[in-house]
């Protein structure tokens, strides 16, 4: 199945789906041979699957060649790290992310979402890239709130190195065999340039907290990570761990934000009335929109696991050492759950609705599931509020060019047009 997840990953899932169902196993490689070449991925597409998948505790883990790559690109951060090293920074880091520490970013992300409404890019009648401008945005937000840093000289840079590094990233997951990253072939030396840029940005928002004010009381993440004891040994984090953690919340904080707005403001730049309705609507309907534009397009569209041990999901009998794999992408489109599943109908999220927990799954779930999420809906409903109440937005395109990368991203500009309301 290689090939055809190279071609076209998510017409090769949503094609495997509806013709079979619920449980679907891919086969990679050749169709004998050592587990290193031929190998079954299990896809779960059923929220009661997902669901066994995400919280059945000791099973499965993230030790998949999926996150491996991930891990020698961005190195071992919340995202990536396993076990007792994972718990350890979760619980550093959760404090953050609180409900109620998040509310006090409020301030912060409206400003920037002012910022953004008032830029001059978007005068009327221009058009603009709205995912370069998300982009933009969400860096800001979260330079700002989780580094206390102006991040604004690193945005061109990071527009660079984003498609570049998941691109070689993804490639890399999907070879058969790879070659360790110090041997010097043209591929793994492209990857070990690309990765010293993206450092040298991560080192650079490091120094420059170290030279603001020294010795102030401040609790933002960089402080955090500097004051963060092992309670069994009383040891500080490597600055090793201090760059991989600046690293994971630099990307993993703006790249999915910036995506799932993308995506919400295009779709509603296709159905103005539905547009309307949201831009004079209560803070409800706003947060419905943007959940309905991450049902159909969820900026974490995949993830992995690997089976530790013998077990079954759904029924079905799973080896150890099988890769397991979860598509929100299309999950979101189970027609069990979401009846017309194509539709963009925010209204699918306002009132009550009985569905299972896993038939809408954005941020992932069980212990795993995204640290950033009441930050992100807070980050992105703010935009949203702020930019649908000066301008109606009307897209250029009726089709959006997806490109499945470790995240779901725009395969070409998201072109729209802003005219004052
Ligand atoms: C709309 C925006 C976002 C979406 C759709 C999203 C989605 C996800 C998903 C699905 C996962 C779980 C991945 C898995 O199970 O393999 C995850 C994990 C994570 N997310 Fe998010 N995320 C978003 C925003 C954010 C933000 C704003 C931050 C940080 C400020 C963040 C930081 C993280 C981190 C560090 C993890 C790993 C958590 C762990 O394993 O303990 N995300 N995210």
């Amino acid at each position: 199945m290689a090939p055809a997840f190279r071609r076209d990953m998510l017409g090769t899932l949503l094609d495997g789906f509806h013709r079979y169902g619920d449980v679907v196993t891919y086969h990679f490689g050749p169709r004998w041979g050592p587990r290193a070449v031929s190998q079954n991925v299990v896809m779960a597409h059923h929220p009661d699957g997902i669901h066994e998948v995400f919280t059945t505790p000791r099973v499965f883990s993230r030790r998949t060649t999926g996150f491996q790559v991930l891990t020698e690109f961005i190195g071992a951060g919340l995202l990536t790290s396993d076990g007792e090293v994972w718990l350890r920074q979760r619980r550093t880091l959760q404090p953050l992310f609180t409900p109620r520490r998040v509310a006090g970013y409020t301030e912060l992300m409206t400003a920037e979402a002012e910022r953004v409404a008032a830029d001059p890019t978007v005068a009327p009648g221009s058009t603009v890239d709205l995912h370069h401008l998300m982009q933009r945005y969400a860096l800001r937000v979260v330079g700002r709130a989780l580094f206390g840093d102006d991040v604004d000289e690193a945005i061109p840079q990071l527009q660079r190195l984003m498609p570049i590094l998941s691109d070689l990233a993804l490639a890399r997951a999907l070879q058969v065999v790879r070659a360790p990253l110090r041997w010097p072939t043209p591929r793994t030396r492209r990857i070990t340039r690309e990765r010293a840029a993206q450092y040298g940005i991560v080192d650079a928002i490091i120094a420059r907290h170290a030279d603001r004010e020294p010795g102030a009381e401040r609790d933002d993440m960089l402080s955090r990570l500097h004051t963060a004891r092992d309670p069994e040994t009383g040891q500080p984090l490597s600055t090793e761990e201090i760059r991989d953690q600046v690293l994971v919340f630099l990307l993993a904080g703006h790249e999915t934000t910036a995506g799932a707005l993308t995506f919400t403001l295009h779709l509603l730049g296709r159905y103005p009335e539905i547009q309307d309705r949201v831009a004079k609507g209560d803070a409800d309907l706003v947060r419905a929109a943007l959940l309905e534009g991450m049902r159909l397009y969820p900026p974490a569209y995949s993830t992995e696991r690997l089976a530790d041990v013998d077990t079954t999901i759904a029924g079905y009998q799973v080896p150890a050492g099988t890769r397991v794999m979860l598509s929100s992408f299309v999950t979101h489109r189970h027609p069990d759950f979401w009846p017309d599943p194509d539709r963009f109908d925010p209204d699918r999220f306002t009132g009550q609705h009985t569905r299972p927990r896993y038939a809408y799954f954005p941020f992932g779930g069980g212990p795993r599931s995204c640290i950033g999420e009441h930050f992100a809906l807070l980050e992105a409903t703010v935009l949203l509020r702020t930019l649908l109440a000066r301008y109606r937005v009307e897209a250029l395109d009726q089709r959006l060019r997806l490109a499945p990368m470790i995240t779901l991203r725009p395969a070409e500009p998201v072109r729209a047009v802003l005219r004052p309301r």
